[in-house]
């Protein structure tokens, strides 16, 4: 039963299965209202329990969310010790009810290189929701599209010393196997950019871009950027079927 209210003219019954967004602007939206960049991140972390919730309750598949990349390692050590901060904040308030939601998280990213405490709580996190069978939300932390494919790769060769290596054997050893490309990328503060997110995997992706800023982000843009989506011919490098 559909219980979000509708905003855009959204049609249910053809929804990108899997949308992934690229929250960008927290630190422009820190700027705006004069406050530090740490508060603009805890506030983008509010627009992501809403659009996590609104994704789950229209319908969607799949939910992929940049919160870290590897390059996100060189800003000002108060800034990485604040969005660091965050993720044990985000995790210890809503994992009960991700849980309960039926929610299934998937890190995206090189858990292993975060600091310990980080690192435990999303294997745990992952653990816990490993069964759910609801909404797949995959969060990309410490996450390098490139690297992503490098590992897979490497891991191919070091299994099958040797020999020829396909697309399948690539895809079925990133962090996204065995769940659809991504149908919708979002950008939000107006970028045109990929920045090393989903490389692969975002070959035939429809791309939106959206001037508002991630802590403005909220679920009529989200509808909006569906619409949007919906109004698209997807063509996957053939011709249109009348
Ligand atoms: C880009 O804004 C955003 C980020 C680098 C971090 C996004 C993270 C969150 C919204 C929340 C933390 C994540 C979890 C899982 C709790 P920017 O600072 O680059 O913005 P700017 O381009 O305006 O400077």
């Amino acid at each position: 039963v559909m219980t979000a209210p509708l905003y855009a003219e959204i049609d249910l019954n053809r929804l990108p299965r899997h949308v992934a967004i690229i929250m960008d602007g927290n630190g422009r939206w820190a700027k705006q209202h004069k406050v530090k960049v740490a508060l603009g991140h805890r506030t983008g972390t509010e627009t992501l329990r809403e659009i996590i919730r609104s994704s789950s309750d229209i319908g969607i598949e799949a939910l992929s969310l940049y919160a870290f990349s590897t390059e996100n390692w060189a800003r000002p050590t108060a800034e990485v010790e604040a969005l660091m901060q965050l993720i044990l904040d985000f995790f210890a308030s809503e994992i009960d009810e991700l849980d309960e939601k039926n929610v299934r998280i998937t890190i995206l990213g090189d858990k292993d290189a975060l600091p310990p405490r980080q690192r435990d709580v999303l294997r745990e996190a992952e653990r816990r929701t490993l069964e759910n069978t609801g909404l797949r939300l995959n969060i990309a932390i410490n996450y390098g599209g490139r690297a992503e494919i490098t590992n897979a790769v490497n891991a191919f060769i070091r299994e099958n010393p040797g020999k020829k290596i396909t697309e399948q054997d690539i895809a079925c050893r990133l962090y996204t196997a065995g769940q659809p490309d991504p149908d919708l990328i979002i950008r939000t503060g107006g970028e045109m950019r990929l920045s090393n997110f989903m490389m692969w995997q975002s070959a035939y992706s429809e791309y939106y871009s959206t001037p508002v800023l991630w802590p403005d982000f909220g679920e009529a843009d989200l509808q909006e950027a569906i619409a949007a989506y919906q109004l698209r011919t997807r063509k996957f490098g053939g011709t249109v079927k009348k």
